[in-house]
């Protein structure tokens, strides 16, 4: 099966030498071919150039040529941060955070997190599925080629293993490159309240060693938290983790800046994700780092939180990473577009930053990034082509809109108005 795309109005993201990230200057310079042509044999992209050093095509059996005459074609968004698989919904905390609640009092009165998990512990696996699935239809028709998920509304043996189950079906049926994260240490469940060292326990003792068995994780999560987990408790279940083969990663400084991201860089996280709180101490600390600090833009929006500081993080050298979050209590969406938006409007990132940091960067926080989250030649063929659209900018600009025309995702188109 081979697709070809011609007259291009504007390859995006291109590259020669594919890079692992962009940090700070690199993040501004987005390399594109314009009036183009894409060629992908199977799920690969094969070759590309442009249209006036076009030679022709020799093989012409199994075909598709797609005309992209005043679209523009991007490599799919990498969402490496989400929390898709959930039961129910949460608009009833949504009406009481606009009648004077906060995050923080919705979780106390025994919400939040722990309201979605006595929800997911009534749900079958079955629904858990198809509820997850139809989200991830949804995300990939507006870009998404590669989405991490998060279990974490379990917060019992059972339950985790029941969402990391489900996390390992959605790996093999859906199209979407999937990566899944165990977030047992999430919330402390109610009937812990009084003995936290149990529940530690029963995640380093109990919960990390079955899931490695099973091969459940790619990566272990832990939300550092005022009333969640201290930095201490964050640095030993990640090293518990990272000997049974999951990759870190950190919930940090999202309501207050209470150690998470020291927390990351100190075991080598992947990404430190959040970040609202971080300040002068944690963007020095994240320099010359492996970890790549990631804003989540929507869950910001969402609850009314302050800005995270993207702007003085990239002036400051560090790359950056931009994922959803989608959950049901901080970013009931997975639209990365949106995303874009809120990065450039709020945050004053460039088009060519946010868009870096919604594909290269956040391909790289999953540990991805050799084989996605560009247009290079051998990487996976997921790219989107929009509609009739004057330049790159007008995505985000557009907030709201949907001008994505064709997905398509392991080289099948799979959308296309
Ligand atoms: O990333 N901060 C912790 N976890 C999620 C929210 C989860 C929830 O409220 O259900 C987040 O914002
Ligand atoms: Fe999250």
């Amino acid at each position: 099966m081979k697709i070809l795309i011609k007259n291009i109005k504007q390859l995006v993201q291109v590259e020669h030498q594919p890079q692992l990230r962009l940090d700070g200057p690199a993040m501004k310079k987005l390399f594109c071919l314009d009036s183009a042509w894409l060629a992908i044999e199977d799920d690969i992209i094969v070759a590309f150039g442009s249209m006036t050093d076009w030679t022709g095509i020799s093989d012409w059996s199994n075909l598709t040529i797609i005309d992209a005459t005043d679209k523009i074609v991007f490599p799919s968004y990498c969402d490496s941060h989400t929390h898709l698989v959930y039961a129910g919904s949460r608009e009833g905390e949504f009406v009481d955070r606009i009648n004077g609640l906060t995050y923080e009092d919705i979780f106390a009165r025994g919400g939040g997190i722990l309201n979605s998990s006595s929800k997911l512990q009534d749900t079958s696996e079955e629904i858990l599925l198809q509820s997850a699935l139809t989200r991830l239809d949804e995300i990939m028709s507006q870009g998404t080629g590669a989405v991490e998920i998060k279990s974490g509304y379990g917060l019992s043996t059972d339950s985790e293993l029941k969402m990391l189950r489900v996390i390992k079906k959605l790996k093999s049926i859906s199209p979407l490159t999937i990566k899944s994260t165990f977030l047992g240490a999430h919330a402390l469940p109610a009937i812990y309240k009084n003995n936290k060292r149990d529940y530690i326990d029963l995640l380093i003792n109990e919960m990390i060693p079955k899931i490695a068995d099973e091969q459940l994780a790619d990566f272990c999560d832990v939300f550092c938290e005022q009333n969640y987990f201290t930095k201490a408790e964050t640095i030993e279940i990640l090293i518990a983790a990272q000997y049974y083969g999951m990759t870190p990663k950190v919930h940090a400084e999202q309501l207050s800046n209470f150690g998470g991201t020291l927390a990351g860089i100190e075991v080598g996280a992947i990404s430190v994700d959040h970040l609202e709180f971080v300040g002068d101490q944690e963007i020095t600390a994240l320099q010359n780092t492996k970890t790549m600090p990631t804003i989540l833009p929507g869950a910001a929006f969402f609850l009314g939180l302050p800005h995270p500081p993207a702007r003085r993080m990239i002036d400051a050298g560090l790359g950056l990473a931009i994922a959803s979050d989608f959950n049901p209590g901080s970013c009931p969406t997975g639209n990365m577009n949106l995303m874009l938006s809120i990065s450039c409007i709020q945050y004053k990132l460039t088009p060519e930053e946010a868009i870096n940091g919604a594909t290269i960067n956040s391909a790289y926080a999953m540990n991805l990034s050799t084989t996605h989250g560009s247009i290079a030649v051998g990487k996976k063929a997921n790219v989107f082509i929009t509609k009739e659209i004057p330049s790159y900018s007008f995505i985000p600009y557009s907030f709201g809109s949907n001008l994505i025309e064709t997905v398509i995702i392991n080289g099948k188109v799979t959308k296309q108005n």
